[in-house]
């Protein structure tokens, strides 16, 4: 029997039509033994909301016949046929989405950063478990196969021998004074920055690739950091932190909004050798190399699944729902705690304050 789960759409931007595009890939190639439906797209307005289900080519063949709904979010949020909520709207509005799912009844997939700080994230996460229902931050990077195979390579094979350093940079040209003052990424109200925005991959990378363990069970380090504050938008479009494990391996980890970065974007160096990952989008981690310095020939990986690369996560989310767990393994609640903590911190220091951390929920 197939795992199916009816999923409810919440936002109908950039990142929820990049994530429906896998959901109905899946459903079109049978081949994963999980049907995700697109049951519902919760939206500000009927018509974006339909010109979504229409460019995400949503339809029968693909959705298991079902024609999606379009509905106000507070219709959204009671809809009996929602199983999970999978949350793409700006950072800011994450703490009130997913506390309405939760009480709605509904599991939560929600988007990166989880929400803007860590007492937030704390509360959700507590509801969630008093409600027992699953929910996850939607890292998806930590999904992709070739994370996996990357994390046998390195901690189990030990290809590069003992890893030192590692650098991980997330940097894209956003034309910022082209922006909208009001556009997500310039607005302080909207959680506005580099930092929450892609640093938080920066840092992800760190998590997977100078430690094996997750969550509570992570391994302690320290770190320092930098953040410049734009002078008109008051936010960070230039952030670096270096981070250093109690063994003395170091990651080097920034995000910039200035510049478009090089590839590859990331870097892992060992004794033995040298692993470079590169992609159309840091997140992605759609392609890497290894290269020994002994000269045998390079282990290399590229990911043309064709996927976006969502369906991975999606796919993780579904299995755990099925087994009745209210969070996941790769991603667990700890882990995002964890990386918000240091987000905080790093915003402390340079006095990054957003309106929401003084907010109580
Ligand atoms: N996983 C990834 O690689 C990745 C990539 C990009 C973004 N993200 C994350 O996904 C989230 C959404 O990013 P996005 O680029 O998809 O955003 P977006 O396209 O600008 O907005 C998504 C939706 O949020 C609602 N929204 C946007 N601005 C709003 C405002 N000012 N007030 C009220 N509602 C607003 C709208 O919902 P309606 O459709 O209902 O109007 C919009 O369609 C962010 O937290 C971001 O960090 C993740």
């Amino acid at each position: 029997m197939p795992i199916t789960l009816r999923w409810g759409i919440l936002g109908a931007g950039n990142i929820s039509s990049q994530f429906v595009h896998d959901l109905v890939l899946n459903n079109s190639r049978a081949d994963s033994g999980i049907i995700h439906i697109v049951r519902s797209i919760g939206c500000s307005s009927t018509s974006k909301g339909q010109d979504f289900i229409k460019d995400c080519n949503i339809n029968s063949t693909n959705n298991e016949g079902i024609a999606p709904v379009v509905q106000s979010y507070d219709d959204f949020y009671q809809n009996p046929e929602i199983d999970i909520v999978y949350v793409g709207t700006p950072h800011t509005f994450h703490k009130v989405q997913v506390t309405k799912s939760l009480e709605g009844g509904k599991h939560v997939l929600c988007e990166k950063p989880f929400t803007v700080n860590k007492k937030d994230a704390e509360k959700l996460f507590q509801l969630a478990k008093d409600k027992k229902l699953f929910l996850m931050e939607a890292v998806w990077t930590r999904f992709f196969p070739s994370i996996k195979l990357l994390k046998k390579y390195v901690y189990e094979d030990k290809v590069i021998g003992d890893v030192h350093r590692l650098f991980s940079d997330f940097a894209w040209n956003a034309d910022i004074p082209n922006l909208e003052p009001t556009n997500r990424l310039r607005d302080v109200n909207l959680g506005g920055g580099s930092l929450l925005d892609i640093g938080i991959y920066s840092i992800t990378y760190s998590r997977i690739l100078l430690d094996n363990a997750v969550g509570e069970s992570h391994t302690k380090f320290e770190f320092k950091s930098f953040m410049s504050l734009d002078a008109r938008d008051g936010v960070d479009y230039n952030t670096s932190i270096i981070v250093q494990y109690a063994d003395g391996k170091q990651g080097i980890l920034s995000c910039c909004n200035y510049t478009t970065g090089k590839m590859p974007f990331l870097r892992l160096e060992g004794t033995k050798g040298v692993v470079e990952m590169s992609s159309d989008n840091p997140a992605r981690p759609r392609q890497f190399k290894i290269t020994f310095d002994d000269g045998r020939d390079p282990i290399e990986y590229k990911d043309e699944s064709g996927y976006n690369g969502f369906i991975y996560e999606a796919n993780a989310v579904a299995r755990d729902i099925a087994a009745g767990k209210i969070e996941n393994d790769t991603m667990p609640a700890a882990e995002t705690l964890l990386v918000m903590e240091i987000m905080d911190k790093i915003r402390e220091d340079a006095g990054l304050v957003y309106p929401q951390d003084g907010q109580l929920i």
